[in-house]
């Protein structure tokens, strides 16, 4: 490696061959020194040699010293081998010019050398040299020590080493700028040290070794396992609440490596892990509703952290919302009620309108005293809910005007049962005092009163015990009383009316009773020829008594006659009972021709043309009036109806009450009974008759024809 060119080993010996001659015999002194620098590098397995150039003597004596150890010794220009120590055989040999050549030098010859010439009579002339010898690196590799490294903990260590390899210079980089010593970095001679690790230092380490020879470059991953940080727990899509039967998913996520896994907990329940920290919820119910907590693990690290979250599961109250009110507190107060219960969370109630700030769920009520302002007001029940509001009304009512109702039945004994109603339409429900005279009637043998107070039943053998008394009902509610006094009277028939086929066969009687009758029963009565029957043999006696041709029970308002002979002439009438007791017959109906009709009615049938001349002016004038009669009729003002009573009547259908609240109207005719026969005795229709002398009154119906 230092090997002297040619030229310059040239003027080295002319200057060595004038210095010998011109100071040859002078006093001479030993001058020895490197050629080239001091500082030798070598690579290892090369020839190195430490090379010199020397004066002042001939033929000196020359000894390599390694630090103060001799190591080669010779005479220069002797024919004689080197003196070289037994560990430096076959390493160092001695050139011509007194400098040393290692062959194939080694790592371990690196060192200080020195060189000493002698020659007896002469001082000594020392040179130093210092010789770095290096490798080529081969298998460099890096290691980290722990093995898993957490943010947080105290450091961590990166280390080199390799198979062979001598090095000059070493720097670690991370991330492409070099490391130095720092607070947070130590660089030692071997390794670096990273002081509290955190996900920062997590990257690329490189580690660049270098010596004249040869330079490596090796890399590292280190990855600083951290979390889970701080978790974050929502509910997608976002929402103050949720409907039942909506879908949602809980995302719980927080920063960590490795990723952190969720672990769920809902109630006293543990969900199924979830991996990517979501947990769906399908047709969400309200059961799932309530604080689900989130538990994310770093599965590597162990380290947990929790988050909570409160699901709203709302649903809308399933049932109807309903207003009521009723009477409390002895019939003195009113106590409003507003429901609608069911739902979650449960609607809040409250009555605004009523001025109380108060409010309550499922069934909410509020008692008031009554003030007249209430009566008939209207009072909002209003429901809060977070899916919908709501309200319903309700209005009190004092107890309106009414008419009582009455049905008379017989009982097992034979006594007479008279019922008596009284029903007003009121909110709340009016309960029914009853008094007899001056005195209040006491539940009891002879009186009951229904549980609802509106029925009073007064039972009697005999129906002078009903009619002496007058009593009275009272309907009361806190807003309010209404009263009204019942006096029965015995056993009456009103509106007796009769109808018939147009053959004249069969005849309909009908009738009615004054509301406050006491009725059992009925006696149909007839006066006339007996009827018909298929099998009787029919006489030409005309009776004169009135025989009871049927029995009819309290609740009959009509019968049928059949069969009848249309040219004979019959007279009904009905007979009223209370059990035992007749009261006054009705008034008669007669259908017939009549006893007086032959002479006069001859004379009529010979006057035929003007009679019929008459009768279609009368007619046209009674079709006329027909139809203005039932067109008034129908117009005419019903009795107040309480619906009460109607509802109470139909329910009681059993034994059909007095037709009370109908105001004892007739059913209407059947205008087909307005055709003309074309009897040659019969010139005006029986209906007509009849009709006209409802309307006009006369005394027998015939004469209007004659
Ligand atoms: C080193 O010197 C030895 C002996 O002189 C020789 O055999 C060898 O080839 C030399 N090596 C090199 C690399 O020059
Ligand atoms: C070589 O000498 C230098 C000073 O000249 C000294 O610093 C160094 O330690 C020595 N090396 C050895 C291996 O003795
Ligand atoms: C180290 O990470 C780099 C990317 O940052 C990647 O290209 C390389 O393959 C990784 N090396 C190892 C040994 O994982
Ligand atoms: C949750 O729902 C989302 C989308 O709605 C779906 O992508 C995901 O796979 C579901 N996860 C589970 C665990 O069912
Ligand atoms: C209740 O009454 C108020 C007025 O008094 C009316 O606006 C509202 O529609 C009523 N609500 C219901 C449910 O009838
Ligand atoms: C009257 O008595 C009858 C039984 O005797 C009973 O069923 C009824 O509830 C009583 N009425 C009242 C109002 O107490
Ligand atoms: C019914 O009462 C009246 C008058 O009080 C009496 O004359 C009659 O005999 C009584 N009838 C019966 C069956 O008790």
């Amino acid at each position: 490696m230092l090997r002297l060119d040619g030229s310059w080993r040239w003027s080295s010996v002319l200057v060595l061959i004038f210095l010998h001659f011109s100071l040859q015999g002078a006093h001479c002194s030993l001058n020895i020194s490197p050629v080239g620098s001091s500082r030798v590098i070598g690579r290892a397995g090369s020839n190195v040699t430490l090379a010199v150039t020397f004066s002042g003597a001939t033929d000196p004596v020359v000894t390599w010293f390694r630090g103060s150890l001799p190591v080669l010794t010779w005479t220069v220009g002797s024919s004689e081998t080197a003196d070289v120590a037994a560990d430096y055989r076959g390493v160092l040999t001695i050139q011509d010019d007194g400098s040393l050549t290692f062959v194939n030098v080694a790592v371990d010859h690196g060192g200080n050398y020195s060189v000493e010439l002698t020659k007896s009579g002469l001082a000594k002339a020392v040179a130093l040299f210092t010789l770095a010898v290096f490798e080529i690196f081969q298998n460099v590799d890096l290691k980290v020590q722990p093995d898993l490294i957490k943010e947080g903990s105290d450091r961590f260590t990166l280390q080199y080493s390799m198979s062979q390899g001598v090095v000059q210079d070493h720097v670690w980089f991370f991330k492409g700028s070099a490391l130095e010593t720092t607070s947070h970095y130590t660089v030692e001679q071997r390794s670096v040290v990273i002081h509290q690790p955190n996900r920062s230092d997590t990257g690329r380490y490189t580690l660049l070794l270098t010596n004249p020879f040869s330079r490596v470059e090796t890399h590292i991953n280190v990855t600083v396992l951290y979390g889970p940080d701080e978790p974050t727990l929502e509910a997608r899509p976002p929402q103050p609440f949720y409907v039942s039967g909506d879908s949602l998913s809980l995302v719980c996520s927080a920063g960590g490596f490795p990723r952190p896994t969720a672990q769920w907990i809902f109630g006293d329940q543990t969900l199924p892990t979830s991996h990517d920290g979501v947990l769906n919820r399908t047709n969400v119910q309200i059961s799932q509703g309530g604080v689900y907590t989130c538990t994310l693990v770093n599965d590597e690290t162990g380290a947990k952290r929790q988050k909570t979250l409160t699901l709203n599961v709302y649903e809308k109250p399933s049932a109807n919302m309903t207003c009521s009110v009723q009477s409390v507190n002895d019939n003195t107060q009113l106590q409003y009620h507003c429901q609608w219960p069911g739902g979650a969370p449960q609607a809040e109630l409250s009555f605004p309108a009523l001025g109380v700030s108060i409010s309550g769920v499922d069934d909410f009520s509020l008692t008031v005293s009554s003030s007249e302002d209430l009566d008939g007001r209207v009072v909002t029940c209003m429901a809060v809910h977070p899916l919908q509001n709501n309200q319903c009304n309700i209005t009190a009512m004092s107890p309106v005007q009414f008419l009582p109702a009455l049905r008379t039945t017989v009982d097992s004994e034979g006594r007479i049962v008279v019922l008596v109603q009284c029903v007003s339409d009121a909110r709340p429900e009016a309960l029914v005092s009853w008094s007899r005279g001056s005195d209040d009637v006491a539940n009891g043998t002879n009186y009951q009163i229904s549980n609802s107070t509106t029925w009073l039943q007064i039972r009697g053998y005999n129906v002078s015990d009903f009619v002496q008394e007058k009593y009275t009902c009272t309907c009361r509610n806190p807003l309010g009383s209404q009263s009204r006094e019942i006096q029965l009277q015995g056993p009456a028939v009103s509106d007796f009316s009769l109808f018939s086929n147009p053959e004249g066969t069969i005849v309909t009687l009908t009738w009615e009773v004054p509301p406050t009758s006491v009725v059992t029963g009925f006696d149909v009565q007839m006066k006339g020829p007996d009827l018909l029957s298929p099998s009787s043999v029919q006489t030409q006696r005309a009776p004169v008594q009135y025989r009871t041709i049927q029995q009819r029970p309290g609740s009959a308002r009509k019968t049928d006659v059949s069969v009848l002979d249309p040219k004979r002439t019959y007279r009904f009438r009905v007979v009223p009972r209370a059990r035992t007791t007749e009261g006054e017959p009705s008034e008669v109906q007669r259908i017939g021709p009549g006893e007086g009709l032959s002479g006069p009615a001859i004379a009529g049938i010979a006057a035929g043309i003007p009679c019929s001349l008459l009768f279609l002016f009368l007619l046209a004038g009674l079709v006329y009036l027909c139809i203005y009669f039932y067109n008034n009729r129908n117009r005419q003002a019903r009795y107040p109806v309480s619906r009460a009573v109607e509802k109470t009547v139909a329910v009681q259908s059993e034994v059909t009450p007095h037709h009370l609240l109908s105001g004892g109207l007739k059913s209407p005719p059947d205008y087909n009974r307005l055709r003309i026969p074309l009897n040659g005795q019969w010139l005006c229709p029986r209906l007509s008759l009849h009709l006209l002398s409802e309307w006009l009154r006369p005394s027998d119906p015939s004469l209007i024809c004659l």
